[in-house]
């Protein structure tokens, strides 16, 4: 596959986290997944998204039915406790309640028949419902779930966000998947983490490949502990983000 170089040579050299403003993928919610495990470790990651520049977070915990059986019952009161204590603290941080589902049949299962989690933002005049969809890590998803999920979404009228695209072993020899999924009017996002080398040079070097080619309209936290944070703030000189900023290609503007 040829990957191709639509952006501009001219770009600024470094990233200001003011101008992306939200982070849509984050595990803030405390005690209910592998994210932050209570209020304290969630303000705390809260207070330096602030310090960078963040005026918004979308928390996206994970919806998984093994390990994290949530749901909209599961995560509101934790989330509200949360809300609370951001507005008690004086913090000008404003969060929203989404989730990111692990793709496989409970999750066709809420898109047929259940209330998806999802948050909106505006491309131009047109506003997207989001819904956030991971594979699993070690095995690729069955084609045909993948394309009946995509179908899914799109007929209640909401559009799949892929989280971190670029962490996906099984795609990074051959990412047809992944050109599947755009091809089909999926939307992708990548890990801040993974642009910082957190994962090593394959998955970087994939994360900067489908920034390249126009994927990719988020750059997210996925913060679930501030090793994530600190991973966000390393990008402060990244050429890569500068450069896709400079391209249009981010839509962190469209959430407010
Ligand atoms: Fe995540």
């Amino acid at each position: 596959m040829k990957w191709s170089w639509p952006w501009r040579r001219e770009a600024p050299a470094s990233v200001k986290f003011s101008q992306l403003g939200w982070d849509v993928h984050s595990h803030l919610v405390p005690g209910v997944d592998d994210g932050a495990a209570d209020v304290d470790a969630a303000l705390e990651m809260v207070r330096h998204m602030v310090s960078l520049g963040y005026r918004g977070m979308v928390l996206t915990p994970h919806i998984m039915s093994d390990l994290y059986p949530n749901s909209p019952d599961t995560l509101r009161g934790p989330f509200d406790d949360l809300i609370q204590a951001v507005q008690e603290a004086g913090i000008p941080m404003e969060l929203r309640l989404a989730a990111e589902y692990l793709m496989d049949a409970d999750m066709l299962r809420t898109l047929k028949e259940g209330e998806p989690m999802t948050f909106s933002c505006d491309e131009g005049q047109r506003r997207h419902e989001m819904m956030l969809m991971e594979f699993g890590f070690h095995h690729a998803p069955d084609e045909a779930l993948v394309k009946d999920a995509l179908f899914e979404a799109q007929t209640r009228g909401i559009t799949p966000l892929l989280a971190h695209c670029e962490r996906y072993p099984y795609l990074h020899k051959s990412p047809a998947l992944l050109e599947l999924w755009h091809e089909r009017g999926g939307w992708m996002a990548v890990n801040a983490a993974s642009l910082a080398g957190a994962y090593g040079p394959e998955t970087r070097n994939m994360a900067k490949q489908c920034m390249e080619r126009g994927w990719v309209s988020f750059v997210c936290s996925d913060a679930h502990g501030m090793r994530h944070v600190r991973a966000l703030e390393s990008l402060g000189n990244s050429r890569t983000v500068a450069r896709w900023m400079a391209a249009g290609q981010s839509l962190h503007g469209g959430l407010g």
